[in-house]
């Protein structure tokens, strides 16, 4: 039955892309990995009159908009290259506090902190706040697919992460760079969703890192999932590690990627109907309540979401909420004890996290439910602030995305850093 699926997709994706994308198949050591890639096609879209940002990268927005920004690639101690993006601050005054590192959510890439235009992005608003601001990409995304020794392309083992790395490796990694870059003592952190969760990792496993964080912002905080209000996930999780199985076995440990056909799809249908289609994918995922968004911004999103993650980092997800435990990868008892010393995994102990945190949360989020937001509170020994959005019909992407995030959620932001940055 696999192999028939396994040809049949093989079959597909010829028909999809022979005409002009790339495609490879790779079985290494009893591992299938699929690649294929559509063409970007540029042209297309510009004669089909999509907005301009939806297509255009990092560097071509800023640049668009008049803000001068590096590309600096940063080595994590296991190989994997990923590219950060530095914003210079923009303002009269001089450099203020120190440098920020924004780490995007799930599905996502750093564009989250700057699509929505120079008015709106928080990445544009921090900078005209005179910080030096860096946005990073966690490995495996779209500026992160690269790797000393591995190909993305054909080994499946550059796929063996979830956020339990992106924690331990991949943010202090970026840490100490731009620590090095910058000559200074603390950066800032501001993560949203999984960029939260990632976070909390580095602070359980590697809590020396705290002595080098000044302050962190966790919008929309992921770390106890228990509640989770969104249907969906609470109906797949259960079935996490099979449905993992069945996509590695068939060679898709790379999903949600930017050169796959569910992004091309997506970007064309949220051009012409962005509230309905765009909107609707949001509150099916998040809750999200229609006009908190407007229809530019949600289609501009598409162009930039579902960035690439990987298999095992949703199966990690998946977990989660099973469990009702914020927990390391869960591999079976005999590899658990191996790596653990214990038959089931361990939990993150976020009450190493003795930095300085402000959790900003949302009253309508599906994804991070009040009641898992509470449980991690309870555990944080430095938290300054618990500040929950007063919008009832606040949500998860409205976080970053939202007509009216700009004055309810990132003015409180500047407020909070200028006060612990001078
Ligand atoms: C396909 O691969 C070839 C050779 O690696 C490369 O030159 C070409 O740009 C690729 N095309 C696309 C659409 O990615
Ligand atoms: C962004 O687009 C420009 C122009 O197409 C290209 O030269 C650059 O390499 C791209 N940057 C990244 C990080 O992909
Ligand atoms: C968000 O959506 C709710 C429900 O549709 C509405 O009452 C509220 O005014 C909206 N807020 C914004 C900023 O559009």
């Amino acid at each position: 039955m696999e192999g028939v699926i396994f040809k049949l997709i093989k079959l597909l994706l010829l028909v999809l892309y022979l005409h002009n994308g790339n495609i490879s198949i790779h079985a290494a050591r009893h591992q299938n990995l699929i690649y294929y890639s559509l063409p970007e096609k540029r042209p297309l879209k510009k004669a089909l009159g999509f907005i301009e940002d939806t297509y255009l990268n990092f560097t071509e927005l800023t640049n668009k908009y008049g803000y001068p920004t590096e590309q600096h690639d940063v080595i994590t101690d296991d190989g994997y290259i990923l590219a950060v993006f530095r914003i210079l601050p923009k303002c009269d005054g001089q450099k203020r506090g120190f440098p920020i590192i924004l780490m995007h959510g799930i599905y996502d890439s750093s564009d989250e902190w700057i699509l929505t235009g120079p008015e709106t992005g928080l990445g544009y608003i921090l900078a005209n706040n005179c910080y030096d601001v860096w946005a990073a990409n966690h490995r495996g995304n779209v500026y992160s697919r690269r790797h000393v020794t591995l190909n993305p392309n054909k080994d499946a083992d550059f796929w063996d992460y979830t956020f339990d790395e992106h924690g331990y490796y991949d943010v202090p990694a970026i840490v100490d760079y731009v620590l090095r870059i910058t000559q200074q003592p603390k950066v800032n952190y501001i993560g949203h969703s999984q960029g939260t969760t990632d976070f909390f990792v580095m602070g359980s496993l590697r809590p020396e890192y705290n002595n080098k964080i000044q302050m962190s912002f966790h919008l929309s905080p992921v770390a106890w999932m228990k509640n989770i209000a969104s249907p969906l996930p609470r109906l797949v999780a259960p079935a996490s590690k099979s449905i993992r199985r069945l996509l590695d076995d068939l060679g898709f440990r790379e999903l949600f990627a930017k050169h796959q056909f569910i992004h091309s799809l997506l970007e064309f249908l949220c051009q012409f109907a962005p509230d309905d289609i765009c909107g609707e994918a949001y509150t099916a995922a998040t809750g999200y309540k229609r006009g908190n968004i407007s229809s530019r911004n949600l289609a501009v999103s598409f162009g930039h979401l579902f960035a690439g993650i990987s298999s095992k980092d949703l199966d990690h997800f998946g977990q989660l909420v099973a469990t009702g435990r914020f927990q390391r990868y869960d591999y079976g008892m005999k590899e658990n004890i191996k790596r653990y010393g214990s038959p089931i995994p361990p939990e993150y102990d976020v009450s190493k996290i003795t930095s300085a945190v402000v959790l900003i949360s949302a009253q309508n989020d599906g994804v991070s439910s009040l009641k898992d937001v509470e449980i991690l509170a309870s555990k944080l020994p430095n938290l300054i602030e618990n500040y929950l959005v007063p919008d009832p019909s606040w949500s998860h992407n409205d976080q970053v995305f939202g007509k009216k995030a700009p004055k309810i959620v990132f003015a409180k932001i500047v407020e909070l850093l200028n006060k612990y940055n001078s």
